[in-house]
């Protein structure tokens, strides 16, 4: 289809923001602040990852994390960045971060009523090599009285206000939801412009995929039920095999099963009883934008949306994709 050479009315994520903001009498525009701050960090972080080479930004910091990670330089400028554009929006009062071990306080001058937990840089094993990283964040309205503090990030998910990433594949996209029954929608990046555009409107995930997504490298600590699962995926009894696709970037591998369906899966192993991926800014925000997306997130025993979290980093096992996919594994699990 032949259309213009140049849309003069593109649907940029700003104006988008903006225009929902409208629709809600009771907005403050404090949520569309806060976006803007995001998208500010995301558009410096996909400069900064497009140009890692020649910036002299691959490679390790030399710190590591609270989680044991070896931090890459990319990791450290992700979330300074991430840190810096959310305070100076005048709209948080409360950080929550991979790379940072306790809650990040606002100073007061700066503070607003917003909670955001946030995955700076995602996928970090894949930086060195070129393939696709990400960032994931999770929005919550801080609702007790008093100082902020730990406890109000501590909720589950079913709370969240809203919740998105951003992709730095092979164009860099953000995918966005602004809260229960606002469903999806994606915005990629336009380098020339310098704005996100709408390109994917009410994303929806399909019930039923061809894919299975694991780290098959550990197997052998799987539980019988996960190892029967995928067995069935590799030899099924009827119809075909699925294809396996496992990118190791959180964010990619979760964009492909939104967008292909099929089923992703950081399951509960042997030696780690609750996987790897964190509760608060991995597993929820993609857990809400999936369902959001129509289809399904657990942690193999309760929706991951449900999970009351007891301490920032806490991990959980995560299973989420197509409804009929998900369904299919529980079943396998129980
Ligand atoms: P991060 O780079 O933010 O620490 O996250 C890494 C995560 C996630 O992106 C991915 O799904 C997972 O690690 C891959 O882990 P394995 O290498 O164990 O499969
Ligand atoms: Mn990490
Ligand atoms: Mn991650
Ligand atoms: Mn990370």
């Amino acid at each position: 289809q032949q259309g213009p050479a140049f849309d003069a009315n593109a649907m940029t994520l700003t104006r988008w923001v903006l225009a929902q903001q409208r629709t809600a009498p009771e907005a403050t525009g404090d949520l569309t602040q806060l976006l803007n701050s995001i998208q500010t960090a995301v558009k410096a972080i996909q400069s900064a990852v497009r140009k890692a080479g020649i910036a002299k930004l691959h490679g390790i910091s030399g710190d590591t994390n609270v989680q044991g990670e070896e931090v890459k330089k990319l990791d450290v400028l992700s979330n300074d960045l991430f840190i810096n554009m959310l305070k100076s929006s005048f709209t948080t009062c409360l950080l929550v971060s991979e790379e940072n071990s306790s809650v990040l306080q606002v100073e007061t001058e700066r503070r607003g009523k917003y909670v955001v937990c946030f995955d700076p840089l995602d996928g970090s094993s894949n930086i060195d090599c070129l393939v696709s990283v990400g960032s994931i964040f999770a929005i919550y309205k801080k609702v007790s009285d008093g100082e902020p503090s730990e406890a109000d990030a501590l909720r589950p998910g079913n709370h969240l206000v809203a919740a998105g990433y951003a992709l730095y594949g092979s164009a860099t996209m953000m995918v966005l939801s602004i809260g229960k029954g606002k469903g999806v929608n994606g915005f990629m990046y336009d380098p020339s412009l310098g704005e996100f555009i709408l390109t994917d409107p009410n994303m929806r995930i399909p019930d039923k995929g061809k894919i299975y997504s694991i780290n098959e490298g550990y197997a052998a600590e799987w539980s019988d039920g996960l190892k029967n699962y995928i067995e069935e995926k590799k030899r099924p009894k009827t119809g075909k095999a699925y294809g396996a696709r496992y990118v190791g970037s959180m964010v990619a591998d979760v964009h492909r099963t939104i967008k292909y369906g099929g089923i992703f899966m950081y399951p509960a192993t042997q030696s780690a009883p609750k996987g790897k991926l964190r509760l608060l800014y991995e597993c929820n925000p993609m857990a809400f934008l999936v369902t959001e997306a129509g289809g399904l997130a657990t942690n193999g025993s309760q929706p991951i949306l449900d999970i009351k979290p007891t301490s920032i980093h806490e991990r959980a096992p995560c299973y989420l994709g197509s409804k009929l996919d998900v369904e299919e594994l529980l079943k396998f699990l129980h």
